[in-house]
């Protein structure tokens, strides 16, 4: 397990990523070709920031990339990438304006007790507040990735993505630490909103 940790953490120093969760971006990408040039993207809970750097790669400069995170982005990117320092709930819808997006990344982990339920639960209400937000901001069609715990609430999560969207996948990068309870959940293709 260490060899697979070291084996991340090195690499993603080697490619300057601020963090290793960088890879697992880049295992979904490239399963799910998730990221394109020119897409509108948005990533929930996006300190330190390598998901940002990896999406900024993909999207720039004809597209656009924006973050959200409780704490501050300390790493630096092009002017057009727009970071908040905000809970997701109380993101000013103001400041969105109309925006509409194609992707909308989610990467919010709770703070953890270490009794899975509660932490299930916890990570299962941001998620709620994710698919909130995606049914709100993502164009017809787009596409939304969570991390999920594992735990009751992932059923619960689940039933409710699909009611919303065309397909769902579950997906567990290599990347991901084998002890974690991560799984990311995809919904693609939103349908049209009431
Ligand atoms: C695993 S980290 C994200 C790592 C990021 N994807 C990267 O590659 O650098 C999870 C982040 O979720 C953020 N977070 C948790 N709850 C949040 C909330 N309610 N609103 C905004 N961000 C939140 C945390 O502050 C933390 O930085």
């Amino acid at each position: 397990m260490k060899k697979i940790q070291d084996h991340y953490f090195k690499e993603a120093r080697k490619q300057g990523y601020v963090a290793r969760s960088a890879f697992k971006l880049e295992e979904m990408d490239r399963k799910f070709r998730l990221l394109r040039r020119g897409q509108h993207v948005i990533d929930l809970g996006c300190a330190p920031g390598s998901w940002l750097q990896y999406a900024a790669k993909k999207v720039l400069p004809e597209g656009s990339l924006t973050g959200v995170d409780l704490k501050q982005v300390k790493i630096q990117f092009p002017e057009s990438v727009r970071i908040f320092q905000s809970d997701i709930s109380m993101l000013e819808e103001s400041i969105l304006a109309s925006s509409r997006f194609d992707l909308v990344l989610s990467d919010m982990a709770p703070d953890t007790t270490g009794i899975p339920s509660v932490d299930s639960q916890r990570s299962y209400d941001l998620n709620s507040q994710a698919l909130s937000f995606a049914q709100r901001h993502l164009k017809p069609g787009g596409t939304l990735v969570l991390k999920a715990f594992q735990g009751e609430p992932l059923n619960r999560l689940k039933s409710e993505i699909r009611l919303c969207f065309e397909s769902l996948k579950l997906f567990k990068p290599k990347s991901s630490r084998s002890e974690s309870v991560e799984i990311f959940v995809l919904g693609f293709g939103l349908l049209p909103q009431s």
